[in-house]
């Protein structure tokens, strides 16, 4: 009888963990079916750093869905916005820690021209096209290989094929997202695409951070610094217009640490436009770390660090408390933080903003670092 409970139980265990390597070191990388989407097969992957830390990650949309490290006390919890089913990921369309591509941020009137041709894309924000189109990269089911490397850090490489003019974009384009969670509690994300023809890229991670754990109120109590002396500024449709303004002696200023909420409901219509803070700060890119982001009840840290030109500060202004995640948890408005990192929205229709262009021979290739720790 016991022996049978045993087989059992040793089989169902199979079932759920294709994977499962608890390794010498004291990480482990396990996978477990998640679903299915567009006839494809979704996994959730958990890497546990040898700390004892955890980062889950599914192949829909190579989306982070869990990070839990500790606060000050040691009391763990996960600080990311995230959903405990895929058909609340499929159903719904926050970019909760999804990679966005091909075009994160937006695009005028969806279009741009490139070598005289003019390319139409999928609208899905007003008149605009928004994070690639209704179709992009967050929406769909990348291949994926779980690998230790050659330096024991846990990671998991998502693939994908964007084929020529997916979402009105030209070129094929090949897509490596890697992430790599280490000891030191650091998600190093690196992207790497190459293109056949002449195409525009802008490739980023959407997860929302709360540092007190995701769901537990808002982020306005959030201590922000950003090595950004300009900002760009937009217009009604969050489209920059195509100038730099400095931060000196606006709201914008977080080249030293403000908490989110001293300046956000100030009457500055750059504010007004956002609903608060979503805009795209240039980046100084003078310092190892970009952004530092501090709360001082848990004590937890997360340090950004970045070789792109700039990076999306979004509050979480569109949230209107509709969406929940892990445990039930309402997502508040304003109730995650994301750091974008990315090139300027709408640089394919702005000649002044650095080049989002990507031509074939020469691939894109990037890092962003989350880092956590506690003070
Ligand atoms: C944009 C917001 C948008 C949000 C959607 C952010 O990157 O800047 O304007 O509402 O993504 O999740």
């Amino acid at each position: 009888m016991k022996g049978s409970y045993l087989l059992t139980t040793l089989v169902i265990a199979l079932m759920v963990f294709s994977c499962n390597q608890k390794t010498d070191e004291g990480y482990s990388m396990q996978k477990k079916v998640f679903g299915d989407y567009d006839g494809k097969e979704v996994v959730l992957i958990t890497l546990k750093n040898s700390e004892g830390n955890t980062l889950k990650l599914t192949n829909y949309g190579a989306t982070i869905v869990w990070i839990e490290v500790p606060d000050r006390d040691g009391n763990m919890e996960n600080i990311t916005f995230g959903y405990e089913t895929l058909d609340e990921y499929t159903n719904g369309d926050p970019y909760f820690g999804s990679v966005v591509g091909r075009y994160a941020n937006r695009i005028a009137k969806g279009k741009f021209i490139l070598d005289d041709i003019e390319y139409n894309l999928a609208i899905n924000n007003g008149m605009n096209t928004l994070h690639g189109g209704p179709g992009g990269w967050h929406s769909v089911v990348w291949d994926y290989e779980i690998t230790d490397n050659e330096e024991n850090i846990p990671s998991v490489i998502f693939r994908y094929h964007s084929p020529d003019m997916e979402e009105g974009y030209p070129g094929n384009m090949v897509i490596e997202v890697t992430y790599q969670w280490t000891d030191n509690n650091e998600i190093i994300i690196d992207y790497n695409c190459s293109t056949d023809k002449k195409t525009v890229l802008n490739i980023t991670n959407h997860a929302y951070f709360n540092l007190k754990g995701a769901g537990n109120g808002d982020i306005l109590d959030h201590e922000v610094t950003i090595l950004a002396s300009q900002f760009t500024p937009v217009d009604q449709d969050l489209i920059p217009f195509g100038e730099n303004i400095a931060v000196e002696g606006t709201p914008f200023d977080f080249t030293q640490s403000h908490i989110v909420g001293e300046r956000i409901e100030e009457d500055n219509e750059q504010l007004v436009l956002g609903g608060g803070y979503d805009h795209n700060f240039v980046l100084d890119n003078v310092e190892e770390v970009d952004a530092i982001v501090y709360e001082p009840k848990s004590g937890r840290m997360m340090e950004m660090i970045t070789d792109q030109p700039g990076v999306q500060l979004y509050c979480g202004n569109f949230l209107d408390g509709t969406e929940a995640g892990h445990g039930g948890k309402v997502y508040e408005h304003r109730g995650g933080l994301c750091l974008e990192t990315q090139h300027f929205p709408d640089s394919p229709n702005q000649s002044a903003f650095p080049s989002s262009v990507v031509e074939p021979g020469s691939p894109f290739k990037s890092r962003t670092v989350y880092r956590f720790s506690v003070k």
